[in-house]
Parts: structure tokens; C-alpha cells; sequence
């Protein structure tokens, strides 16, 4: 069995201009490490925040790379250049709103301004697409809330068998 690959994107003009030193690739691979077991491989991409080249790499993560997870970060907010949930919709044919519900909830007992993100995750064929803030503090609290419910969604799609560390994360597997 090959190993079960994940796309870890960030999108930022910022950090893709060099002008400032990528953290929230580097902070959802941390996550991963720590919690993952099973074998994976990382296939990470830092873009600018530009609708076409977004929709592109999740469509070359999903369909060329064959990525069972892909996760986004940056870009979810209001502002104008903020357009990685608009291109993950147009990519993905069935949302999962429960994802963004609960990732905003745990959000919001840290700062108001969480209501201002509009992360989400949807399904690409089978590959599982999660959106989440660029902050890291905001990487580990908002993966961290829904983190157990990844392996199932990932089997239940056919992305493979996700593994935990139950230290860290307890998955729910009811389908297993
Ligand atoms: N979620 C958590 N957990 N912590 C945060 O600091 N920042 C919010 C929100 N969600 C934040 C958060 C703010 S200020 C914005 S504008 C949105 O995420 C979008 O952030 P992004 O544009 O980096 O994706």
C-alpha cells in the first residue's frame, strides 16, 4: 500500500513573496506529525492569494497528486484577496458544514473575530479538503477541534486509513 498523501497548502501573497517566512505550512505539518501514526506524506505548496492558482493546485493536489487530505491555510476571511473558501467551493462537489461550524465555535471563545472566517471543508472525489485560518495558534485550535472526525470522513470517501495517536487525538472510527 502506498502511503496516504496530504496537501498542506498555504495561501498568502506574503509568504509566497518571500516577504515573510511561511508559518502556517510549517505549523499544520507540526499537527500532523504529532498526531499521525500511520505512514504519510507531506505535499506542500505555498500560493499566492489568487482564486485561479488556488483552484488549480487543490485540483492538481486532489487529481494528479491523488491526495487523500489537503489542508489550506490563510485566506478565509473578509478581505478581498481572502478567496480560499470561494475556490475550495468551486472545486469540491459536497460541503461538510459541520467542519467550519465547530472550527468558528472553539474559535470563538478565543477572539470575536472568528465569525469573520469563512473556513470550510468539502469533498474532491476522494479527497477530504479543509480550510483553516492562517494564524498558527488559530491551525492548532481549529485542527485540533476536528481532528477526530477526520480518519472516518477520509475512509468513509475512500482516501485510505488514517491512524492516530490516541494521546493526542482520539479518532472516532464507528465505520471502521
Ligand atoms: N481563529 C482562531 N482560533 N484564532 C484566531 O486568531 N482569527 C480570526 C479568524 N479565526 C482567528 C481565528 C480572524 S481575525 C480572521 S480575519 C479569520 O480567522 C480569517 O483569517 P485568515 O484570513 O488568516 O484565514
Amino acid at each position: 500500500m502506498p502511503n496516504i498523501k496530504i496537501g498542506i497548502v498555504t495561501v498568502s501573497d506574503r509568504a509566497h513573496s518571500g516577504e515573510y517566512k511561511d508559518l502556517g505550512g510549517p505549523a499544520v505539518m507540526e499537527e500532523l506529525n504529532s498526531a499521525l501514526t500511520s505512514p504519510w506524506e507531506a505535499v506542500e505548496r505555498v500560493i499566492p492569494d489568487d482564486q485561479d492558482t488556488i483552484e488549480k493546485t487543490l485540483i492538481e493536489l486532489a487529481d494528479v497528486e491523488g491526495c487523500s487530505l489537503v489542508i489550506t491555510t490563510g485566506g478565509t476571511g473578509p478581505a478581498p484577496r481572502d478567496v480560499t473558501p470561494d475556490a475550495t467551493e468551486i472545486v469540491t462537489t459536497r460541503t461538510l458544514p459541520g467542519f467550519g461550524e465547530l472550527m468558528r465555535k472553539v474559535s470563538l471563545e478565543k477572539v470575536p473575530t472568528a465569525i469573520l472566517s469563512r473556513q470550510m471543508a468539502a469533498i474532491r472525489g476522494k479527497t477530504l479538503i479543509i480550510n483553516l485560518p492562517g494564524k498558527p495558534s488559530a491551525i492548532a485550535e481549529c485542527l485540533g477541534a476536528v481532528f477526530p472526525a477526520i480518519p472516518d470522513c477520509v475512509n468513509l470517501i475512500g482516501g485510505g486509513l488514517l491512524k492516530t495517536d490516541p494521546e493526542i487525538v482520539k479518532a472516532f472510527m464507528p465505520h471502521e
